[in-house]
């Protein structure tokens, strides 16, 4: 927190306007954890006929190799994963989550949810939507819409395409009203109807047919995808990262088929959600990616909860056609393998070491940290004398670029 304290004190006593904020580097903003990819740039071996599993196993036992985070560290996590679970259903949840996350009451107020800290705090470092030109972005798995409106509050010359599922009575529908998202700025695309697979909207469904409608309308500047299944509808959270798979991969093939590809002018940006990055799988699917993009970096805003594993995959300035076109193809060969039901446990064979120390690396960190704040909130639930951390909420509002005038604020 010293960091940010300071940086805010040097350069934020006023609050800039999102237009004018000061440059922000990883030095002065060190507490969003940050870490560039490192890997080799060229494709690794592809591994032909190796083991396989289904999706349906995903949601329900660990099949997938665990090979980017040492053994204990793994079951020590588990273990206080499976103790926070009970707690969820609590009455005094969030006092129990103020106990590690300072930033918890941020998202009332100017945007219609938090996530919209998430993104802006990510936006304020990263610049990922160009602001001199009238400008495509897609809003995937992106309901209710705190992301959209965000972008639509600070750039008046984006339009905005969105596909989420719509369930019968979900507040994660598209709540056009609540998060201003009129129809001249911003669309929703639905798919053919059919409750096949989950309803509306459902990207698993309609991943190809988003792509080609969105394609048609231009190249998409900035693809944002928040997408995932997680501890509010009950999913174990050791098997979260698993479980999410199919959706995950579907939003960055998606990503990368309608992403502005470089030419004269500079290659669009991506922003996923992601969870842990500890199977094999996972692993393959980041380092292809970051064959695509002039730089990726992996994130956690300091606005996402430090128990959770929610983590977010910045993709900078996409490369050429040339240079993307056939990892898109391999890539959307093997999404249409998994939704078919067979996922490989591998796309690659491992000699990547470089990639390997990475992940390990950024999974040790990470791995440690969640791990405290899980032990944080657990002890706090026997003590209710436990005070959340005090931080100036106000000031870190200032940065980026949120107005915080229903933000309680911890002094
Ligand atoms: C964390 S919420 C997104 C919040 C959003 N960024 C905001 O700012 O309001 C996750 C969203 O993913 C959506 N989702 C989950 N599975 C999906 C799928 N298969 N297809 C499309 N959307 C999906 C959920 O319906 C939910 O709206």
């Amino acid at each position: 927190m010293a960091e940010i304290v300071d940086f805010i004190a040097r350069y934020c006593t006023l609050a800039p306007p999102l237009q004018t904020r000061p440059v922000v580097n990883r030095d002065t903003f060190k507490m969003n954890r940050m870490y560039d990819i490192q890997s080799s740039k060229s494709l690794p071996t592809i591994v032909e006929n190796g083991a396989t599993t289904t999706v349906a196993k995903l949601s329900q036992e660990r099949v997938l190799p665990i090979i980017y985070l040492n053994q204990e560290l793994y079951e020590n996590l588990g273990r206080e994963k499976d103790k926070l679970a009970p707690l969820l259903n609590q009455g005094d949840l969030t006092r129990l989550r103020n106990i590690a996350n300072p930033f918890e009451v941020i998202g009332s107020g100017q945007y219609g949810n938090r996530a919209a800290s998430k993104l802006a705090s990510i936006n304020t470092i990263y610049d990922l939507f160009p602001r001199d030109r009238d400008i495509l972005v897609t809003d995937i798995a992106g309901g209710p819409g705190s992301w959209s409106q965000y972008v639509l509050t600070n750039y008046p010359r984006a339009k905005i395409i969105g596909i989420s599922l719509q369930r019968v009575n979900s507040y994660t529908n598209w709540n056009r009203e609540k998060y201003g998202l009129s129809d001249d700025k911003f669309e929703a695309f639905y798919g053919k109807i059919s409750y096949s697979k989950g309803g509306k909207g459902d990207l698993l469904e309609y991943w190809e047919e988003f792509s080609d409608y969105v394609r048609n309308k231009g190249a998409v500047d900035t693809v944002m995808a928040d997408g995932g299944i997680g501890e509010e509808e009950g999913v174990n959270e050791n098997l979260q990262e698993q479980y999410n798979i199919p959706l995950i991969f579907a939003e960055i093939v998606t990503g990368l088929r309608i992403v502005r590809k470089r030419t004269s002018v500079e290659g669009g940006n991506m922003v996923i959600k992601l969870y842990d990055l500890h199977t094999s799988l996972m692993g393959d699917i980041i380092l292809i990616v970051n064959l695509c993009f002039s730089r990726c970096v992996i994130t956690k805003p300091i606005t996402s909860r430090p128990a959770n594993s929610e983590k977010y995959l910045v993709c900078l300035g996409c490369n050429s056609e040339n240079d993307t076109n056939p990892i898109i193809e391999f890539l959307s060969n093997k999404l249409r393998l998994i939704l078919s039901g067979t996922v490989p446990h591998y796309f690659f064979n491992h000699g990547d070491q470089l990639f390997y120390q990475y992940l390990v690396g950024l999974n040790t960190t990470f791995g440690n940290e969640q791990l405290q704040a899980l032990k944080s909130i657990i002890s706090a639930k026997d003590d209710p004398q436990v005070q959340p951390v005090k931080y100036d909420l106000s000031l870190y509002c200032k940065i980026i670029g949120l107005r915080d005038s229903d933000t309680e604020i911890f002094l």
